[in-house]
């Protein structure tokens, strides 16, 4: 498959959170996955510490078996205060947004074991209870690595979505992967195959002058 050609910055403003246009019919090859990966590796990490894993997952009996996690997880996610469906309840200016992102999640939610590939990317090590420091050094370490990766995948036209909520039953899922839960922490589960279309745009966003502090807050 060639790539797309976009720029950088057409690459940085176009990477969606990818659910209705996932194509699931249609296979990735592997080796278009370890080329995005090899890419992500370049990304920084604390210490040089390079403490990351990613199970690439293509298995069809352990793809439905996440997939019925995220969905379990799914309705159990909508009902919290932070959710997509609550969070932005009182906000004009983004309840439509979060209206359409809704409906995309929910479908994502049906159908995350239909993708061709999932990635659960996993951290060396348990952080229960860690100080902000020590979160922050961890979680910074691999964060970086999946967002390259979802960056490499999006001009190699694949889409991905950063998800989060099957974290919910991470036991379960260490279980179907064989990830050695009291020694590994999964931090997401991305699903990835090709786009239907290649067409992307920026997104809405808040004015970006409310985020920005100058010399201090
Ligand atoms: C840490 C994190 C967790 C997320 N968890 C989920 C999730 O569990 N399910 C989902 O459908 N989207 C999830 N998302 C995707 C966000 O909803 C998405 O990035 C956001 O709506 C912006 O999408 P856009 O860039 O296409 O506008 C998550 C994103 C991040 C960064």
């Amino acid at each position: 498959m060639s790539k797309l050609g976009l720029s950088v910055d057409e690459v940085l403003t176009t990477t969606r959170a990818v659910r209705k246009r996932l194509d699931f019919d249609r296979p990735v090859d592997f080796s278009l996955i370890r080329e995005c990966l090899e890419l992500a590796v370049q990304s920084p990490t604390g210490s040089a510490g390079q403490f990351w894993h990613f199970v690439m997952v293509d298995d069809p009996d352990k793809r439905k078996a996440l997939g019925d996690l995220y969905a379990k997880a799914w309705p159990i996610y909508a009902e919290q205060p932070f959710s997509i469906y609550n969070l932005h309840a009182n906000d004009p200016e983004m309840k439509p947004i979060a209206a359409r992102a809704a409906d995309s999640a929910a479908y994502l939610g049906e159908n995350m074991g239909r993708a061709p590939w999932l990635m659960v990317p996993v951290l060396n090590g348990r952080y229960e209870g860690a100080t902000a420091d020590l979160a922050a050094g961890l979680y910074g370490s691999i964060l970086p690595a999946v967002w390259s990766f979802m960056l490499a995948a999006r001009e190699r036209a694949l889409g991905t979505c950063w998800t989060t909520i099957h974290l919910m039953f991470e036991r379960e899922a260490a279980d179907i992967l064989g990830i050695p839960y009291e020694e590994y922490t999964q931090v997401a589960l991305v699903p990835i195959a090709y786009t239907k279309g290649t067409d992307f745009k920026p997104a809405p966003r808040k004015d970006l002058d409310l985020f920005i502090h100058r010399n201090g807050w």
